[in-house]
This record gives C-alpha cells, structure tokens and sequence, in this order.
C-alpha cells in the first residue's frame, strides 16, 4: 500500500489558550474569513489524495460531525427560496468520494494518544496527521503543504515531519528536532524532543502540524505507556520509531499560522482577509485607514 489513503485529524483537545470561544465548540471550527479551520485542512487532505478523512473527536464533537453532513433543513430552505450558489457551496463543503469517520478520545490525554485512538481504522498503512489549528497559506501555483509531503512519501517511503525554524525562546512551545542534511528541502532525524528549554533544544528546527506517518507509528505509541500528566505524546512515539527506521524532516513551502493562539489567528484572518475576493478590496482600504488614524499611513 503506498498511497496515502487515511489522515487523521485529533480534534478533542481542550483549546484553553482560546477560552472562552472553545467553551462549546473545538477550536477547529474557528472560521478564517468564512471558513473553519477543519475545512481548510480537510480540502488539504482531498488535494493530497486523501479519501478517509478520521476525525478523533472529544466533549464538543457535535459542531465537526454537523458540518461535514448533509444539512437537510438548510438545503431544504436554500432550495425553496432558489439561493443556488448558496446550496452549491453549503453542499459542496466535502467531495462524494470522501469518507469521514469519527472516533471518540474519551479523554484528552495527548496527541499521541489521540492518534493511537485511529488504529482500528488506520491499520497498517502510512497515513497522515493534519493539526487543524496549524493553518497553512501557499502561495499561487505552489502545492499544498500535504500535497508537498505525498510527494516526498510517493519517493522516500518513510514518515515525513513537517518542519520550519523557530526563534529559539520559542522551543517550548514544539517538538524540536536535530536533523543531518540528506536532500533538499529534506534532513534525516537523528533526534526529536518535546518541547525543550532554548538552552537545551536540539536546534531550532520545530515540528508543526502535518505529518505523514508509517503504520509501524501505532506499535511505537502502545508501547510507549503515559508519561508526565498522563499523556502520550506523538513526539515521543516518534522518538521510538526513528530508532527503528527513518525519519525526514521536512521544509515545506508556505506559510504557517498558529491559529491555537490569539495572535496567530489574528494573523491569519488578516492575511486570508486580503486574499478573499469578497473582502480583499474593502479589507485592505480599512487597514490603510487604521494605520492612517494611528499615525502609520504613508500618506
Ligand atoms: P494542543 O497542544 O494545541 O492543545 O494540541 P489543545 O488542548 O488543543 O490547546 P491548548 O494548548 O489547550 O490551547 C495539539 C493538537 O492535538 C489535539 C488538539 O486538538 C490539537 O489539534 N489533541 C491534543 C487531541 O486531539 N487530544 C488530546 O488529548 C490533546
């Protein structure tokens, strides 16, 4: 089986560094301009190839499982009042071919639990981690940060870390990796940690939120038992299965948003805000009028 097929999307953590907008919903539905943050990363599981989208839900599941199923009332009132493009888009919010499966974390105890939670339905088989809270921007005519890392799968058959580099106060806030050159774009891990001190961090190069994961990763995460709060950490499990086989560390193209905190997500809505056809115009005519208000125009 060499196609990624699977990915798994862990959406049961708390998201307590957005309170209290995560009070009733997973921070995942978030939107970015008008979309949520899950849908975003499940178009970028389709445009990689990915048909079984496996959403490893918590407490507040309801809102994901409502928004990728068919919506009869709203379409039914849509249809009756002859909104067509509204129905399109409401309808077209995940392709046919696409499957979703939900799995419940009964509790938050890491991600790396949460991605054993998927076994049962992964099985064997290389498979992809999206972390919907990590927004990923690519500019025109480059392929999605996934797509990008289907392809170093299609010809290195190993797991693929999604990495960049970080200022180095920021380490603890990610699983930092030592890495040895091998190809471009491309290191071998020779180490992986989880959120080290800067005076202790590896490197800088920090794991965000995509990977593409051989099946071997599950035995990894079983054995591993809980560690500090009862966690399994994927880091961890990573850990051990580079001891057992090959690791890369991937430099992917585009732009990484943080939408797990306030800045990031500000930051995203801002950048997709001057990007979106509808608000692109007006959006970019309000911001030139706040700088100007706040003495930074350049007129
Ligand atoms: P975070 O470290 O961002 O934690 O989890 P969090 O609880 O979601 O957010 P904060 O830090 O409290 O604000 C990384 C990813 O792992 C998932 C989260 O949903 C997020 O996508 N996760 C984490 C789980 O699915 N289950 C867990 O037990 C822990």
């Amino acid at each position: 089986m060499n196609k990624i097929r699977k990915a798994v999307f862990p959406v049961a953590g708390l998201g307590s560094r957005f309170l209290p907008a995560t009070k009733a919903q997973p921070k995942e539905m978030l939107p970015i301009v008008d979309k949520p943050l899950i849908q975003y990363a499940v178009e970028e599981a389709v445009a990689a190839g990915v048909t079984e989208m496996i959403f490893i839900t918590g407490r507040n599941k309801r809102a994901i499982e409502d928004h990728f199923d068919k919506a009869y009332e709203l379409e039914a009132e849509l249809e009756a009042a002859n909104k067509q493009a509204l129905l399109e888009l409401v309808r077209g919010v995940i392709p046919k071919n696409v499957n979703c499966i939900y799995i419940r974390q009964s509790a938050p105890l890491g991600l790396g639990h949460a991605v054993l939670c998927a076994r049962p339905v992964v099985g064997n088989e290389p498979f992809a981690v999206l972390l919907a809270d990590d927004f990923m921007d690519t500019e025109r005519g480059t392929k999605p940060v996934l797509a990008q890392m289907a392809e170093v799968y299609d010809y290195e058959k190993c797991s693929v870390l999604a990495v960049q580099d970080v200022p180095r106060e920021n380490t603890r806030q990610y699983g930092i990796v030592k890495a040895d050159a091998y190809r471009k774009h491309l290191e071998l891990v020779s180490n992986i940690v989880e959120k080290p001190l800067p005076d202790e961090a590896p490197s800088t190069l920090a794991v965000v939120g995509r990977y593409v994961l051989s099946g071997a990763i599950f035995d990894h995460l079983e054995n591993l038992g809980t560690g500090t709060g009862g966690e399994i950490q994927l880091t961890d499990g990573i850990a051990s299965l580079m001891r057992a086989e090959r690791v890369l560390a991937y430099r992917y193209a585009g732009q990484r948003y943080d939408c797990g905190s306030k800045l990031g997500y500000l930051e995203a809505t801002t950048a997709m805000g001057l990007k979106h056809p509808e608000t692109a115009a007006g959006f970019q005519a309000f911001l030139a009028k706040l700088a100007k208000e706040n003495g930074h125009g350049s007129t």
